[in-house]
């Protein structure tokens, strides 16, 4: 069977020899290209769609704002990094914060392991802080994170920016290599998942420390809140991990009974949040700054945090 696509606009995918009046909406992608003068594209059962490429860096037919994801993602990481620079070479100062007794501490530079007794009496140098020795493992978890390489291949090797887009003259003579030479590392991401774990667990324990006011009462303030959202956040994405999705139920032929049956119901619940892994990365990743900027703004005085005991309390 041949089906034609032999309209001006690509809106209707036309059955031509056997059922020449039936007609179907093709993929949603056909509603977003310019029509195309005189074009015919051709597909054969089996063959797969045969799309018209222009030729040329970032050319295409599409006529929907294909570059918007891509721009505004490209500048998100980029602020991300380089706020992170900033904070971790240039201004690592106002990392924590006391209000009311309660101790709050910056997403970014926990855990501070320089006040654990192992670092104690270390004289490090003055360039040495928490997030020196801490941030490379969620910074590596996040880089070898599966989604975030579909975001930095289309971002800043624009390979490609979008579907149907064309890319650069060199990412055509380079080709796509695979995970090899420096992006090895990326078969290295299940590791970092187990490192990032006890931190992920470090955040939940920050936010007891948010809660213990000096009073002996227990209570919320604003960096509870903040952290708790962090924390909550950074959890599901973590816990939507393609990875821990392999552990979970991956190599395996049945989940008949047994531990395999548990196993396969662990693998379906996290399926479940694994659809959202991309919203669970950005907001996760937002709320470390957010939290960042809450923690300097309030150890500068520029915001007063509020203390509201919920129990006890002198
Ligand atoms: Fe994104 Fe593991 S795949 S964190």
């Amino acid at each position: 069977m041949r089906l034609r696509w032999s309209k001006q606009k690509l809106t209707t995918l036309h059955w031509h020899e056997h059922e020449p009046n039936r007609s179907k909406t093709p993929s949603l992608l056909a509603q977003n290209i310019r029509p195309l003068q005189g074009a015919r594209l051709v597909y054969l059962m089996g063959d797969g769609l045969k799309l018209p490429m222009l030729n040329g860096m970032g050319r295409t037919d599409r006529i929907d704002k294909w570059w918007a994801q891509p721009a505004v993602m490209g500048i998100g990481l980029t602020l991300a990094v380089l706020w992170t620079l900033w904070r971790v070479v240039f201004f690592s100062d106002h990392i924590d914060y006391n209000v009311n007794g309660a101790h709050v501490i910056s997403p970014m530079f926990s855990p501070n392991v320089l006040e654990w007794d192992m670092f104690s009496g270390w004289d490090h140098p003055s360039w040495v802080n928490a997030a020196v020795l801490i941030l490379w493992i969620p910074f590596s978890f996040r880089g070898t994170c599966y989604y975030m390489r579909r975001v930095y291949y289309r971002t800043f090797f624009a390979s490609p920016v979008a579907c149907w887009v064309d890319e650069p003259e060199i990412n055509k003579k380079i080709g796509y290599k695979g995970e090899k030479r420096l992006f090895i590392v990326n078969n290295l991401h299940r590791y970092f998942l187990y490192m990032v774990i006890p931190i992920l667990l470090i955040k939940w324990w920050d936010i007891t420390h948010t809660m213990t006011f000096s009073n002996d009462g227990y209570g919320i303030s604003g960096g509870t809140i903040i952290l708790t959202l962090e924390a909550v956040c950074l959890t599901f994405y973590v816990t939507s991990c393609h990875a821990l999705r392999h552990l979970a139920g991956g190599m395996l032929d049945r989940w008949a009974s047994g531990i395999s049956k548990v196993r396969g119901a662990l693998f379906s619940k996290i399926s479940i949040i694994n659809r959202d892994h991309g919203f669970w990365f950005w907001i996760s990743l937002v709320l470390v700054f957010v939290g960042d900027a809450w923690t300097i703004a309030c150890s500068k005085g520029m915001i007063t945090d509020f203390s509201l005991v919920l129990i006890g309390g002198a």
